[in-house]
């Protein structure tokens, strides 16, 4: 019926797959974002950033039919999340989206996940410094 979704447009579960273990491979150097992660393991938290990404674009619903309703603000309240976390959070995801070649996201859709990047994170942030 010609209806693509985000998700398959910009090559589906490879792409998401690349784009999170490429942001948490960030994570795991930030001085920052690492002290963060409750756990020792990031590979869960990897997977359900992914989940939650791949349902946002279209993908898969795995992530709610695990975790319910996604709440993000809710679940990130047990962390102090200031301008200088939204930062560091921010450059690790450009970062990996750089990583993703343009011949799987070109300027529409490279532009169309930043700016969902920045407000999400921007929405995210729960203490003033
Ligand atoms: C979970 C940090 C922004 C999506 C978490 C966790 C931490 C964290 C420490 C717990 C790790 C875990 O799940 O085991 C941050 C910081 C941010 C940020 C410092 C800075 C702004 C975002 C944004 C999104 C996001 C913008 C979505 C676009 C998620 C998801 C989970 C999560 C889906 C798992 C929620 C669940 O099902 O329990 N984050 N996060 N985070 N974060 Fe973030």
């Amino acid at each position: 019926d010609g209806a693509t979704t985000f998700y398959d447009a910009v090559g589906g579960a490879q792409t998401f797959d690349d784009l999170t273990r490429r942001f948490y491979e960030e994570v795991a150097r930030d001085e920052i974002l690492r002290p963060l992660y409750p756990e020792e393991d990031l590979v869960p938290a990897e997977r359900r950033l992914r989940m939650f990404l791949e349902q946002y674009w279209g993908g898969p619903r795995t992530y709610s039919d695990e975790r319910g309703h996604p709440r993000l603000r809710m679940r990130h309240h047990p962390f102090r999340i200031g301008p200088i976390e939204r930062d560091a959070w921010l450059r690790c995801m450009h970062t990996a989206i750089d990583s993703i070649g343009a011949d799987r996201l070109d300027d529409d859709h490279r532009r169309a996940l930043v700016d969902y990047m920045e407000m999400a994170a921007e929405s995210m942030v729960n203490s003033p410094l």
